[in-house]
């Protein structure tokens, strides 16, 4: 095993889980994606995915981190070994990789969005402007490739910096600080919305469930989402679960997440819906929703432009601390089995995100229409990246649910969770049987028949399927 050192404080972990876990998916995706798919019959399939798919699954990617030590790839080869499964399970930490080098593409233009509105909101640039400036603002920034390219690159260099240097620890006393600010900021500009918005017309929007009024896109997109907000699926958890002190409850810390980084994604949401009906806003206008109502808000509030200017300082700094979570389980990797040095890791995965990156932001102005991901999947790139992401995460996730649900030995996994048989039983009964129906229901469901998933989906298995056959193929390492 490589000298893998663990994080001596209980808490540790749990910070750099909600670090990873709150972001722009909770600030820009959640509301964007809600709005979309008009309110509450949305947030019911996230909610209910959320807490009884994404916390057993969260539990169990924990857990294979932590018992194995060692980054996704290399950690899931261990543990094939010491369970004496198939290395097909490999695939896993293969298809997290992917993932989150798709993600980290395009997470780092829209946090370069948040860049732009730093600069806008602390050089008072907005002060007092109303709606249509503002959209029109935001507009322009759409329409520029140069300007997007520009803080793509700033955003990702600086979290490529974080992870080369191997600085978590300075992380985290910044978290410390910076994920209860951003909450209060939140719960300020929720007030704002209550006094001058229209916080009813936002709640009932938000949370009367008619399931019907849920396309079935929109039901792909609400389980995808809540593995996202969650980090889960593609390694980032299993890669901070490796460096987890043996002590502290998986249980519990799952559940803390996942309690605090659903309440910041419904403060978030009853904000920008407040200000959304208040200002007669369109709600499923799409990417951009975030970036259009919440300076509008800042625009008109006493010392709005200081407040706004902390705010995306602040969103940059969740931004930030996901987007290394991303960078991680992949650099780890080529360390481990290539041996290379951190820096080298980090460039080769950040340099070729950043490459794919483009695609996001010429998916907004000159690649808007008529290219090759419209014929093919009826969608530009950006939408068809964010596809494959809502279908890649459910799918790593159900793959580690029934990897640690049936292929693990039980004593150990008994011995790993430290709970009561009741629980044991239960979390061992919502991997094995809840998740992985669930996932397959929301799959079968949906892909058939939405426009562009078929293909997706079949790369998706083609990717497991040919690690997992490349594993079995390959002899048994002495
Ligand atoms: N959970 C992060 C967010 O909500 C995004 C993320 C996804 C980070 C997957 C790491 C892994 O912004």
């Amino acid at each position: 095993m490589s000298g893998h050192n663990v994080w001596t404080h209980k808490g540790t972990f749990l910070l750099a889980a909600v670090g990873s876990a709150v972001g722009l998916g909770n600030l820009w995706r959640f509301p964007y994606l809600t709005g979309e798919n008009g309110g509450g019959a949305f947030i019911l399939i996230y909610a209910l995915t959320i807490f009884a798919v994404g916390i057993p699954i969260l539990i169990a990617e924990t857990m294979l981190g932590r018992t194995s030590r060692q980054s996704p790839i290399m950690g899931m080869r261990h543990l094939t070994k010491t369970h004496k499964t198939s290395r097909a399970w490999e695939s896993i930490g293969w298809l997290g990789a992917v993932s989150a080098f798709l993600i980290l593409s395009f997470y780092s233009v829209i946090a370069g969005w948040a860049l732009h509105y730093t600069w806008l909101m602390l050089t008072g640039s907005l002060v007092g402007a109303d709606a249509a400036t503002i959209s029109a603002g935001f507009d322009a920034l759409l329409a520029s490739p140069g300007l997007m390219t520009l803080y793509h690159t700033l955003f990702i260099a600086f979290s490529a910096l974080i992870v080369g240097m191997g600085i978590h620890k300075g992380i985290e006393s910044g978290l410390r600080i910076m994920m209860p600010a951003l909450f209060v900021i939140l719960i300020v500009v929720l007030i704002y919305g209550i006094i001058n918005g229209d916080v009813r017309a936002a709640a009932s929007f938000l949370f009367t469930f008619n399931i019907a009024d849920l396309s079935l896109e929109g039901w792909l997109q609400a389980m995808g989402q809540s593995f996202f907000t969650l980090s889960l699926g593609m390694g980032a958890i299993m890669a901070y679960g490796a460096y987890m002190s043996s002590e502290a409850s998986l249980t519990r810390t799952a559940i803390a997440v996942a309690f605090v980084d659903t309440a910041v994604a419904m403060v978030a949401g009853l904000a920008i819906f407040s200000l959304v009906f208040g200002a007669g806003l369109e709600t499923g206008q799409g990417p951009g929703l975030m970036f259009v109502t919440l300076p509008l808000a800042f625009a008109d509030m006493p010392f709005g432009a200081l407040v706004g200017g902390v705010f995306f300082i602040l969103v940059l700094g969740a931004a930030v601390s996901s987007s290394i979570s991303l960078i991680e389980p992949v650099a780890a990797f080529l360390v481990e089995r290539f041996d290379m040095t951190r820096p080298q890791a980090v460039t080769i995965m950040v340099v070729a995100a950043w490459a794919m990156g483009l695609l996001t932001v010429v998916s907004f102005n000159i690649w808007a229409e008529g290219t090759i991901f419209h014929t093919l999947f009826g969608r530009s790139a950006f939408d068809f990246i964010e596809l494959l992401t809502n279908i890649f995460m459910p799918l790593g996730g159900l793959l580690i649910a029934l990897f640690a649900g049936w292929a693990l030995t039980q004593s150990e996994v008994m011995k790993e969770l430290g709970t009561n048989l009741t629980w044991f039983k239960t979390w061992r009964f919502l991997v094995r049987f809840v998740g992985p129906a669930a996932v397959s229901f929301v799959f079968l469901r949906t892909i058939p028949q939405v426009e562009g998933y078929v293909i997706p989906t079949l790369g998706a298995l083609l990717i497991v399927g040919a690690f997992a056959l490349s594993q079995r193929l390959r002899k048994p390492a002495a």
